[in-house]
Formats: structure tokens, sequence, C-alpha cells
């Protein structure tokens, strides 16, 4: 069986929980791929340090445009971050050459993913981003495949697993903001620059890319972004004597006059509505569908393990060909009244 070979460039949190997967579960990945899946070329910062994974059967190169250049690789894996620079040179340069790419970069796709797309769809190479969206929830499979047949009013919930963690932890132990978030750091959750988490900026990444993908593309810059920075363990503990949790939410509406209307902000959320004992480092992606109704699934929304596990779902897509490349096209207007807050089930 010829393998899928894949040139993977970041060997972060990301990318070796990727590398340790497809090691730890090959034959189960290799008889639900069809074929095996092997990482052939690599590249980080910093050739030296150990990883705590064998490398050294894999081709390092200078630059993650060079492994998206390497000819004898299937697939361009980008793990490293951030929506300008190498890692957007890596992606344009493997789609130019007609290769599939999958990465779990939101920034890049939440800001490019339009542009992306259509070079993608250009050069019939799939760009996928499972990963991207709320880690180990297959999110972007929900809408675009579960949903497909449906018309979706709203997208949205609990997005970002950082700032979950601190709401959690400063409500649980009234520890302050700034020690808990160094522990989400250790434990892999946070953003190379926590601002974009604790400022709202991650999950407004998510959520433009739920509403691309639920309805049609959005100018990033229309989006409301509020984060968590300024809500102390006093906020929390007066919403817990109210009958409320503190919660971080992303959401995106199809109004009736075909407009999308999207915010990020700290709501209150009813003690009793589900999405309120979504804890800790985990995520909720909710929807309300005309035929399908609300829906929300919850799951751990970063982390080495869950965010591989959506990476190498993709892969196995690839291998398999069954990958589905498409981006939003629900543009004509809403059929009924938009779901509000209270339909987060
Ligand atoms: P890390 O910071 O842990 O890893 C980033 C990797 O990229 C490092 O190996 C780093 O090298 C490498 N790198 C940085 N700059 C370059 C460069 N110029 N050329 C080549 N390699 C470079 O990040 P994560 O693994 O946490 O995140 C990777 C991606 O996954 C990001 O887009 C992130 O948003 C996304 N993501 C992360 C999740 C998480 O829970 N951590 C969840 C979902 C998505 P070196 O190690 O040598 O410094
Ligand atoms: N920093 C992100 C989070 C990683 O905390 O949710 C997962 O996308």
């Amino acid at each position: 069986m010829k393998p899928l070979r894949i040139g993977l460039a970041g060997l972060g949190t990301v990318g070796i929980g990727v590398i340790r997967l497809l090691r730890e579960n090959a034959d189960m990945i290799t008889a639900r791929a069809g074929r095996p899946i092997e990482v052939v070329a690599i590249t980080a910062r910093d050739r030296t340090r150990d990883r705590g994974v064998d490398l050294s059967a894999m081709r390092w190169h200078d630059s993650a445009t060079a492994v998206a250049q390497d000819p004898e690789i299937d697939v361009a894996v980008e793990l490293i971050g951030g929506s300008e620079g190498p890692a957007r040179d890596m992606v344009r340069t493997a789609l130019e050459r007609g290769l599939p790419v999958v990465t779990a970069n939101k920034a890049l796709v939440a800001l490019h993913g339009d542009r992306l797309s259509r070079l993608s769809s250009e050069k019939n190479a799939p760009l996928l981003f499972e990963a991207a969206v709320a880690g180990g929830i297959p999110a972007i499979k929900l809408v675009r495949e579960g949903l497909a047949a449906d018309r979706l009013l709203s997208v949205g919930g609990i997005l970002n697993g950082t700032c979950n963690y601190i709401l959690t932890e400063m409500r649980a132990t009234g520890r302050d903001f700034t020690d808990v978030l160094t522990e989400a750091q250790a434990k892999g959750y946070a953003e190379a620059e926590p601002s974009t988490d604790v400022d709202g900026w991650d999950t407004a990444h998510k959520l433009a890319i739920l509403a691309g993908l639920a309805f049609q593309p959005i100018a990033f810059d229309t989006l409301s972004v509020q984060g968590i920075r300024d809500i102390t363990a006093t906020d929390l503990k007066f919403a817990d004597q109210l009958g409320y949790r503190i919660k971080l939410l992303g959401m995106a509406r199809h109004a009736e006059n075909g407009t999308v209307a999207a915010w990020v902000r700290p709501c209150l959320v009813p003690a009793s509505a589900p999405i309120a004992s979504v804890e800790g480092v985990f995520n909720a992606v909710s929807t309300q569908g005309v035929f399908s109704g609300p829906m929300t699934i919850s799951g751990r929304g970063a982390g080495e393990g869950p965010t591989a596990s959506a990476v190498v779902a993709d892969l196995i897509d690839l291998a398999r060909g069954t990958a589905i490349p498409v981006w939003g096209t629900q543009s004509v207007p809403a059929p009924a009244t938009c779901a509000n807050l209270a339909d987060l089930n």
C-alpha cells in the first residue's frame, strides 16, 4: 500500500501530538484510511531541542515553504500558527503546487480562508481545517456535512478552551486571572500570544470560520469582540448568586434580511442551561437549524490530544479520498426569526 506522505511544519503542542497519535494508532489509522499515513518531512525553529519523540527518520527542512516544496510529499500540514508569515507562505505554496493542505490555524483561515479556498478550488487541492475550531469536537464536519441539508439560523457557543478554563477555575477557587492563565499556558491550551485568547480574538477567528461555513464568508473586521480580561472572581460570585454563569460566547445569526450578525462577548447564561455546565477546557458548539432544531455538542476544545485527533481525521479523509472542500453558500435570507441566547441548549 502506498503511504500518504506528510510534510509537517510546526513541532509544538499540536505537531508533536500528531506524530504521537499517528504512531500510537498506526494500525487502526492504516485500516481506516486504507493506507499508512507517514510524516516524512518536518521543520520547526529549533532543530536541536529534544521533543520527546524520535524524529530521526524524517527529513528536516530549513523553512515551512521548503517543506511545502518537497517533491516527495502528498500533503502539507501547517501547525505553526499566525495569520501571516511562514504559515501563510507555506499554505499558499502548497496549494499553488496543487498539494492538499491540513491546518489547525484558525487565524489564517478566518482572515484569509475565502481567498485560500478559491485557490484551493482553482488548483483542485483540498484545504482542510477541522482542528481550527473547537479542538477535538468535529465542528466543521457538523456544519459542513451533518447539517448540509439544513438552513441554519444561528451557530456559535463556547469556542475558547483557555477562557472557559480561566472562568471555571476563577469561579471554583477564587484564584486570580493571571495565575490561572499561566496554568492554561503550561497545559498547552493558550496561543503563543495569550491576549489572542483572553481578549476574544481566538473565539472571533473560530466564529468567523463557522459563520463562513454555515452562511457565507463574513468580513472579520465587522465582528464585535470583547474578551474576559475585566471579569473578576467577584463578578463570577455575584453571577452565581443570581443563578447565572459567566461564559465567553461567540454567536453568529442569520437575519431575515439576509445579513449575518456576529459577536463575541462574556454573557450571563442561566445556570440551568446545559451550556452553563460546560466547564474547564471544554468547548460547546451550538446550532439552530430550521429542520434540525437546536443542537449542542461539547468536548475538549484545546490541547495536544484533541487537536491532534482532529488534524489526523482530516488526513484520514485525504487518504481515503473523501475530503470535502466547501465554503459557505447560504446567502439567501433566513426564513424565520433568528434564534436568541435562550435557544442555546
Ligand atoms: P506551539 O507554539 O506549541 O508550536 C508552534 C511550532 O511552530 C513550534 O514547533 C515552533 O518551532 C514552530 N515554528 C514557529 N515559527 C516557525 C517558523 N518560522 N518556521 C517553522 N516553524 C516555526 O503551537 P501549537 O502547537 O499550540 O499550535 C499550532 C497551531 O495549532 C496554531 O495555529 C494554533 O492556533 C493551533 N491550535 C492549537 C491548539 C492548542 O490547543 N494548542 C488547539 C487548536 C489549534 P519551535 O518548537 O522550534 O519553537
Ligand atoms: N488557544 C485555543 C483555546 C486553542 O484555548 O481554545 C484551541 O483552539
